[in-house]
This record gives structure tokens, C-alpha cells and sequence, in this order.
């Protein structure tokens, strides 16, 4: 997938850089070419030797070197790199990174690049929680920076929390989605559906489940970013509204699908809405009260529309592509397969929501993604990078190439 790709790879000095190693063998396995900086610090951790040996290639450590600028200079190792990553990102070079310091070749190819850049950190769990820390990322962040990790985990100094560098499979997985070739959707008209319906009991209660409508909301931000016009219908949420996408809010099933509906004809569906299957059958006009000795009121349910098999029928108006999720606790890819034919829709993507795996209201997702072709295990991701790789999925099947990174 990464075939001739060209990857800047800057080990910085923690002693997770030995997962460079590894990391450059997946990267060169995938078709990338791989080139290598080391910080002086860095160079306590891994060898410049045993990064040539996997890289095949020079391995850039010294700005001041005479052979390094006349081979490739500074500028120009950022200037023929498709991508940048740093890892292990330590607090130091992030430190670096934020303040613009340029005091060595890492932190001066990093200073003068437009290229994107992939940080992968890693670091003792209080100094990535430290509130210097916190900030730089932060700024990093606004600045386009990607970040991957770090994970929850025990460290080399005997603690354990969150600072472990990510695996290097899952930095493989961020490069991918960064730079996928994708199509562009540019011209092509979405409909995205998210966060939770509200059915109402009574004027002040109702049942609904535990959806925060972030992963909807990134899928919507994804499919704008490629170019489509995105209608979002969302269900109550507390998550920003994306940028550039035109949010409809509902709080009920049926509010949903008439604003789905009023949405109009659109190229493609994506229902990532976590719609109540049942509503009550008579929703009382005034607050149900409690009578001391009596037994609680019965509830009768009566089955909501469902929106998904509704925009997946048959028929001039039928999206070209429907996506629909399976939310399952059990049995997931066979229910989710299932759910594909039941539904009618062209793809589904399939998540565990047992409340261990945090996917309800969680920052990242472990999907399955189902289509007439069979099923695509994907590995755990932030939510953003499972929209972006999604959105990349749909592109493909609609226009020329183009490619989107989860920050941008
Ligand atoms: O919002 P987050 O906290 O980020 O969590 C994300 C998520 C877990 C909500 C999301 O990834 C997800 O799984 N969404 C689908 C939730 C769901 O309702 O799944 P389901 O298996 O019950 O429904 C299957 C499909 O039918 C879904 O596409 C759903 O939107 C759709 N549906 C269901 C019932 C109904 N009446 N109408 C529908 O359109």
C-alpha cells in the first residue's frame, strides 16, 4: 500500500527507538523507502550502522556534516519525503517542535518542512501528562501535526499509564491512512447520520443509548474534506459541529429519517447513528407521576423506522453507495454480515460495543469492515482515523486520486 512512498523517519532518544527497527522492516515490506535521521541523542539508543543496514540508506545525523549538506542538505531531506515521522516523539523534540527551535538537523528539517508529519510519542507517563507537555501537543496539533499513540502500558522506569509508543504496526496503520490514494469527492453529495435519538416517555423522559456521535461527526468531517457535500442529521450530542458540513439536529427516529428524506438525492449514506429501535407507543402528553403503592407503569414499545433499510431500497432516489454500522456485543461479524443483507445496504461497518471496549463515547474504534466482497479486519484506531480511512474507502469507489491525513 505504501509502495514508493518516501519516508523521513527521525529517531529521537528514548529507549523506544529501538521499535525503529521493526518499523522500518514493516515500512520497507509495504514498498516505502525509508530514510533515516538520528539525534545525537538517539544515537544513544540505536546505531546509525543498524539503521543503514534496514533502511538501506545513509543514515543523516550531523547538520554541520560537509558530506551530509553537499549529499542531501537539510531542506532537501524534507523536500523529497512524501511524509515525516518521528518516533519515538520525546518530550524533548516535541518541546523543540513547538517552540520552532531549529538547534539541530532533527528539529531543522522538522522546523522547514510542508510535508505532514506523523509523531508517534512516547515518554514517562508524567512527563506526557505534564501540563508543558499537554500544551505542546495541543499546538502541535493546531499546526497539523498527526499523532498516533501513545498507549497505556508498563514503561521501561516501572510505571504504567499512558506513554508507551505505539506498536509499530499501529504507526504503519496511521502512515497508511495519511497517505492513501484516494478519490475525490469533489461534486458528490453525503448524507451522514449520527449520535444518539431521544424517544420521548413523557414531556421529561426518554430512552436513548450512549452514543457521543464522534465517530459519525469524523466520518462527516472526513467525506467534507475529500470535497463532498455533507448533510449531517445528529441526534443530541455534545461534539462540535464538523467545519464546512451542514448539520440538521433532530432528537427522535422519525425526526431523523424525515430529515434524512428532506435531505434530498446524495451520492452516498453513511448511517453511523445509534437510532432507538423502539419508541414508546403512546408517549404521554404530561409528566407520568408516581403513585406511592402503586406499581411502575407498563411500558409498550412499538418499533421505529428504520433509516438505514429505508435509504437502501431500491430506486431512482437510492444513494450509489449505502454504509451502514452494526453495533453488536456479541457475534459480530456474523451478526454484521447479516445486517448487510437484512438492511439492503452496500457496506457495513461493524463495532464491538460491550462497554469494556469503550467504542460508546471512547476516542477510538477496532472495526470490521463488510462488503459483497467479503470482510477487511482493520486495526484499532482514534476515530478520526477510521473516518478518514473510510471516507479514502468510498472515495475510491467514486473519482481520480487524491489524498486526505487524519489532522488535516
Ligand atoms: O457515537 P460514538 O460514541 O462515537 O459511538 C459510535 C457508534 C458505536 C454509535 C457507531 O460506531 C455505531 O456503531 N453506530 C451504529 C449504532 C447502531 O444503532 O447500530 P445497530 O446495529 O443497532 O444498527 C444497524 C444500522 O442500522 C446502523 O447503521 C444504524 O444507524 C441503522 N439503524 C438502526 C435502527 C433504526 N431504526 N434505523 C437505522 O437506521
Amino acid at each position: 500500500m505504501l509502495n514508493g512512498k518516501r519516508i523521513l523517519l527521525i529517531v529521537a532518544g528514548g529507549i523506544a527507538a529501538f521499535k525503529c527497527h521493526d518499523l522500518i522492516r514493516r515500512l520497507r515490506g509495504q514498498g516505502a523507502h525509508v530514510r533515516c535521521v538520528l539525534t545525537e541523542a538517539g544515537a544513544r539508543f540505536v546505531t546509525p550502522l543498524s539503521l543503514q543496514a534496514l533502511s538501506e540508506d545513509k543514515v543523516y545525523t550531523d547538520m554541520f556534516s560537509l558530506t551530509d549538506e553537499s549529499e542531501m542538505g537539510h531542506i532537501e531531506l524534507s523536500r523529497e519525503a512524501d511524509l515525516l515521522v518521528v518516533a519515538p516523539a520525546t518530550a524533548n523534540i516535541l518541546a523543540r517542535m513547538a517552540a520552532g527551535m531549529a538547534d539541530d538537523l532533527a528539529a531543522t528539517v522538522l522546523l522547514a518542512t510542508d510535508k505532514p508529519v506523523l509523531a508517534a510519542p512516547a515518554m514517562n507517563v508524567r512527563m506526557w501528562t505534564h501540563a508543558a507537555t499537554v500544551a505542546n501537543v495541543e499546538t502541535l496539533k493546531k499546526r497539523g501535526v498527526t499523532f498516533v499513540g501513545p498507549n497505556d502500558g508498563a514503561m521501561a522506569c516501572n510505571e504504567y499509564g499512558p506513554g508507551r509508543m505505539s506498536e509499530p504496526a499501529e504507526i504503519v496503520t496511521a502512515i497508511d491512512a495519511m497517505l492513501a490514494t484516494t478519490g475525490s469527492l469533489t461534486g458528490k453529495r453525503a448524507l451522514v447520520t449520527s449520535g444518539p435519538t431521544r424517544e420521548a416517555l413523557d414531556p421529561v423522559r426518554y430512552i436513548s443509548n450512549h452514543s457521543s456521535g464522534k465517530q459519525g461527526h469524523a466520518i462527516a468531517a472526513a467525506l467534507a474534506k475529500l470535497g463532498a457535500d455533507v448533510t449531517l442529521v445528529s441526534g443530541p450530542v455534545s461534539v462540535a459541529d464538523p467545519f464546512g458540513v451542514k448539520v440538521v439536529k433532530i432528537d427522535s427516529a422519525d425526526q431523523m429519517l424525515a430529515a434524512c428524506l428532506a435531505a434530498g438525492a446524495v451520492d452516498v449514506a453513511v448511517c453511523a447513528a445509534a437510532v432507538a429501535d423502539w419508541k414508546a407507543a403512546k408517549p404521554a402528553d404530561a409528566k407520568i407521576k408516581k403513585k406511592a403503592g402503586a406499581p411502575p407503569p407498563a411500558l409498550e414499545l412499538t418499533p421505529n423506522p428504520d433509516i438505514l433499510a429505508t435509504l437502501s431500497q431500491p430506486g431512482p432516489q437510492r444513494p450509489r453507495l449505502v454504509v451502514g454500522f452494526a453495533a453488536e456485543t456479541e457475534n459480530l461479524v456474523a451478526n454484521a454480515v447479516d445486517k448487510r443483507t437484512r438492511k439492503g445496504c452496500d457496506w457495513i461497518v461493524a463495532n464491538d460495543v460491550s462497554p469494556a471496549t469503550g467504542t460508546f463515547g471512547g476516542e477510538r474504534n477496532t472495526v470490521h469492515l463488510v462488503t459483497g466482497e467479503g470482510v477487511e479486519e482493520w486495526p484499532t484506531l482514534a476515530k478520526d482515523e477510521v473516518a478518514v480511512r473510510l471516507a479514502n474507502r468510498i472515495a475510491g469507489q467514486f473519482g481520480p486520486p487524491r489524498s486526505i491525513k487524519a489532522a488535516e
